[in-house]
């Protein structure tokens, strides 16, 4: 579990926050014409009903780019304000540089440092945590926070396992330091963690250093998500109840105290699974991945965007955002909205 060590106190606020999801839409319909699936057996496993495909001259950065300027408006902060800015993506541009340094150019924010976060779904939250740290210490004052990918460069079009389940998107946060003290959307606890012994359960085996792409493990599609579903499943569960629960607990609150939890969504079995085991009812999870698929480090970001626009959480509510992933990663951070 978290050995989080308590950051010095000073009040890291949630701005402001965006998302953008791509124009084109795959249904499930459309899923069973390439490969042999159905809507039923979709819904029923998963309950994703479609997902947002990025057009073809449309890397990773575009999508974050166009989330944070969304972010960005709704925290009336300019580029020139931002001085540190993270995405967290396991869909990168490029090796290098950073799919951050991407974003910083595509909106101008010259006095920023920029890199990016592989952590998975985990990604988004491992990167609040971070910039919490940033502002905390009195090193940086404004952070720009993105989750975002596009899964669908890196899925096996012809592998029924995997490619019903992921889609493409981004979500983005700004966090402010705040010496006031009474700012609301106040980070305040959470709770991190990864098992490096499972790498293999969920991941892309080629195209790295370990195996440098070749024709023929391209001809394999060794370049593509593998996954063993039912023991990413199981996993899951645990890991994101007891991330959840860690995070509550060092903020001084309980599962009873939860207005709105956020959690990855991969797939509604699991989210409801965390709910009945937490005690926390349907009404207070929010779920959008009916709409999107998994969009690994973009879905918590992309589901605290909706809720906050939608008005799904009000001022004054104890928000859980809680994700896992690939690694493995899993985090929780508690936010008094
Ligand atoms: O984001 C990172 C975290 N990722 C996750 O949290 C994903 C976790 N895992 C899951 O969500 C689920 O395990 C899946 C949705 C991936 C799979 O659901 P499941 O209930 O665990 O199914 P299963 O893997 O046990 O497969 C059941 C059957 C298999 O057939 P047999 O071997 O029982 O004959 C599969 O071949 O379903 C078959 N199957 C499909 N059938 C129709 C697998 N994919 C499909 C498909 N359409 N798309």
């Amino acid at each position: 579990m978290s050995r989080e060590i308590p950051p010095t106190e000073c009040c890291v606020t949630i701005a402001g926050t965006g998302s953008y999801v791509p124009e084109k839409v795959l249904s499930n319909a459309d899923l069973e014409r390439m490969v042999d699936t159905s809507d039923e057996w979709i819904t029923s496993r998963t309950g994703i009903k479609e997902r947002r495909l990025a057009a073809d001259g449309q890397a990773t950065s575009d999508l974050a780019t166009a989330a944070a300027k969304r972010a960005m408006e709704d925290a009336g902060v300019s580029a020139e304000e931002l001085d540190l800015i993270i995405v967290a993506t396991i869909s990168p541009d490029a090796f290098f540089p950073a799919t951050a340094c991407y974003v910083q150019k595509n909106i101008g924010a010259t006095n920023a440092m920029c890199f990016d976060i592989s952590a998975a779904c985990s990604g988004f939250l491992y990167a609040i945590q971070v910039a919490r740290h940033f502002i905390n210490t009195g090193n940086r004052r404004t952070a720009l926070v993105i989750g975002a990918e596009k899964l669908s460069s890196m899925v096996d079009w012809e592998d029924r396992n995997t490619c019903v389940l992921f889609g493409d998107g981004a979500g983005a946060a700004v966090l402010r330091r705040d010496d006031s003290g009474d700012a609301g959307r106040k980070v305040i606890s959470a709770s991190l963690g990864s098992d490096g012994r499972m790498t293999d359960i969920l991941h892309v085996p080629g195209g790295g250093s370990a195996m440098p792409i070749t024709h023929d493990n391209a001809d394999q599609k060794l370049n593509t998500i593998r996954m063993q579903g039912r023991e990413v499943y199981k996993n899951a569960v645990n890991a994101m109840r007891r991330a959840a629960e860690d995070a509550l607990q060092r903020g001084g609150l309980t599962a009873a105290d939860v207005d709105m939890l956020i959690p990855h969504q991969a797939n509604k079995r699991i989210i409801e699974a965390i709910g009945e085991r937490m005690g926390i009812p349907a009404e207070k999870t929010f779920i959008n991945l009916d709409k999107y698929g998994n969009t690994s480090a973009a879905a918590v970001a992309i589901a605290l965007d909706e809720a906050n626009k939608t008005g799904a959480i009000k001022d004054g509510d104890n928000v859980v955002l809680v994700a896992f992933g690939a690694g493995l990663t899993w985090a929780s951070t508690l936010v008094k909205w």
